[in-house]
C-alpha cells in the first residue's frame, strides 16, 4: 500500500507549535545507551520511523527497549546476546553506524551491515575507520558481503585529527573513546548541537568528555559507565522547517520548545529575506515567532558545518526562494548531490538552474500544485514547503522519507492551518 500527501496550498499558516526532539541526537543516543551496561531512560524521543527502526535493531541483538510513554523509551542493554548486527533494517538507515564506536566500547567487538540512508551523493565512512583504527581496532569492510566488522581487545586513547568535519565520525569517536584506556584527542570536530548533546549524555552515564561544541574535543576514557535518565535536545532542522515554512505561507507562527541560538543561521537568512522573527521566554521554554508579509527577497545561502546554515535546511529553504521577489543562489557545500528536488520543484513552476554544486534561482510570482516525488527526507521537506505554498492540490509522493524524520507532520501543520491529508492507494 503506498501512501501519499495530497496538499491543498496557498493558506497561511497561522498558530502555534511545539517541536519534537532532535532526530540526529535521537538516533546517537539510542545506540549510545548500549554503552551505559545498565538501563537508561530516554526523554523527548520524536515519534519518527528512525527511532522505530533502532528500537527493532537494538531488540533484535536481544536490548530490552520498550517506550514507557510516548516520547520516552527504555533501554536496557544487559541481555544483549550477540554483536552481530548484519541483518537489513541496519542497512535501512545511516544511523545504525553508530553501532560502530559502541558496540566496539562496550563489547569490543561489532559486525554490523554498511549503512544506507538519503541518497544524497556518496557517502564514506572512511574517517570513522581512520579513527576507530588509531584506537587500536581492526576494521575491515567485507565488500561482498556488505559488511565492516571490528574488534579490539583492548581500545586505548589516541590523538586523531580528521581530514573533514563530519558529524557521524565525531560522535562515532566520542563513542568508543569513551571505553578507551587513557585520553583521546579529536581535532577538526563538528560542533553540531547534536553532537554536544550526545556529549551531555555520554557524561551523565559517567564519562569524560570536555570540548564538546568546540573544535577540540578531550576524553579521558572511563572502564565502566552506569545508567541513567536524558531528555534530547529539541530538533534544530524541525525548527527551522516551520520557520521556513511559515515565512514560505506568509504566515505568522510561534514556534515552542526551540533553542534559538541554535537557529541563528537560518534566523539570519529569513531576516534578510524580510521575515520578521521574535525570540521569546514564556517562563516555560523559548519559542521564536516567525511572520511574513508579502513576496521575500532573494538571499545567498552557502551550506556549512554548524554554525554556518545546515546542510538540512538548504532544500526547504530553496522552495522558500523560488517565490522571492528577486533572484537567489544556493551553494551545497556538503553533499555532492542535494538537489534532487530541483526537478520537483520545477513541475511546481519553479525557474532553478544547477551547475554542479550551485543552483540559481529566478523568482517567479507563485507556484502551482503538482504530483511531486520525495526521494529524501529533507527533498520531502522541501516539497511540503513548496506544495503548503502553491496554489491548488499538490500531491507529494515517496513520504516514507518524511516519516523518518518528522514527527506527527500533517497534524502539526493541520492545527497551523494548513490541509495536508495522507491518503494510501493500491
Ligand atoms: C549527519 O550525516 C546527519 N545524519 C545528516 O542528516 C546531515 O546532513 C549531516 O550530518 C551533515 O550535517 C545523522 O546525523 C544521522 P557527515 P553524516 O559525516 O554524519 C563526508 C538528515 O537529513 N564524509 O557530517 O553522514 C560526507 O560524505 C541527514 O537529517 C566523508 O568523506 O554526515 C559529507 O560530504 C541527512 N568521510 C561530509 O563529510 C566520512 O568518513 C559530511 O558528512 C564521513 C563523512
Amino acid at each position: 500500500m503506498n501512501q501519499y500527501y495530497s496538499i491543498q496550498g496557498g493558506r497561511r499558516l497561522e498558530g502555534t507549535v511545539t517541536i519534537s526532539g532532535a532526530k540526529n541526537a535521537a538516533v546517537a543516543i539510542i545506540p549510545a545507551a548500549v554503552l551505559a551496561g545498565e538501563c537508561c531512560i530516554l526523554e523527548n524521543l520524536p515519534a519518527i520511523q528512525d527511532v522505530q527502526t533502532l528500537k527493532h535493531i537494538l531488540s533484535r541483538i536481544g536490548a530490552q527497549v520498550d517506550f514507557t510513554r510516548g516520547d520516552c523509551m527504555r533501554v536496557d542493554p544487559t541481555a544483549i546476546r550477540t554483536v552481530d548486527a548484519t541483518f537489513p533494517e541496519v542497512s535501512a538507515m545511516r544511523a545504525s553506524y553508530y553501532l560502530l564506536g559502541a558496540m566496539l566500547g562496550a563489547y569490543g567487538e561489532v559486525e554490523l551491515a554498511l549503512p544506507g540512508g538519503c541518497v544524497i551523493g556518496p557517502r564514506p565512512i572512511d574517517q570513522h575507520i581512520k579513527g576507530l583504527r588509531a584506537l587500536g581496532a581492526n576494521v575491515y569492510i567485507d565488500e561482498s558481503r556488505n559488511v565492516v566488522r571490528a574488534q579490539a581487545s583492548k581500545l586505548h586513547g589516541a590523538e586523531i585529527f580528521f581530514d573533514l568535519v563530519s558529524v557521524g565520525a565525531t560522535i562515532n569517536l566520542m563513542l568508543a573513546a569513551c571505553k578507551a584506556e587513557g585520553q583521546t584527542v579529536l581535532q577538526n570536530v563538528a560542533k553540531e548541537p547534536h553532537v554536544v548533546d550526545v556529549a551531555n549524555f555520554l557524561n551523565m552515564m559517567g564519562a569524560s568528555i570536555k570540548g564538546a561544541g568546540t573544535d577540540v574535543i578531550r576524553i579521558q576514557g572511563r572502564k565502566k559507565l552506569h545508567g541513567c535518565s536524558y531528555a534530547v535536545i529539541p530538533d534544530q532542522i524541525e525548527t527551522g522547517t516551520y520557520m521556513i515554512a511559515a515565512a514560505a505561507t506568509r504566515g505568522d507562527v510561534i514556534i515552542k520548545n526551540v533553542i534559538p541560538t541554535h537557529m541563528e543561521a537560518i534566523t539570519a537568512k529569513l531576516l534578510e529575506s524580510g521575515a520578521q522573527i521574535v525570540e521569546g521566554d514564556d517562563g516555560r521554554e523559548f519559542y521564536l515567532r516567525v511572520k511574513m508579509d508579502g513576496r521575500p527577497r532573494g538571499v545567498n545561502i552557502k551550506t556549512a558545518v554548524y554554525p554556518g546554515f545546515p546542510t538540512d535546511l538548504q532544500q526547504p529553504m530553496m522552495a522558500y526562494l523560488t517565490t522571492a521577489g528577486s533572484n537567489s543562489v544556493v551553494v551545497e557545500n556538503i553533499f555532492e548531490n542535494r538537489f534532487n528536488h530541483v526537478k520537483e520543484l520545477r513541475k511546481m513552476g519553479a525557474s532553478i538552474s544547477v551547475s554542479k554544486r550551485t543552483a540559481r534561482i529566478r523568482g517567479v510570482e507563485s507556484l502551482r500544485g503538482a504530483d511531486i516525488h520525495a526521494t529524501d527526507l529533507r527533498a520531502g521537506a522541501a516539497l511540503i514547503v513548496a506544495g503548503l505554498s502553491a496554489s491548488g492540490e499538490t500531491k507529494v509522493r515517496g513520504i516514507e522519507y518524511i516519516d523518518r524524520g518528522y514527527e506527527h507532520l500533517e497534524h502539526k501543520f493541520n492545527a497551523l492551518g494548513a490541509s495536508i491529508t495522507r491518503i494510501e492507494e493500491e
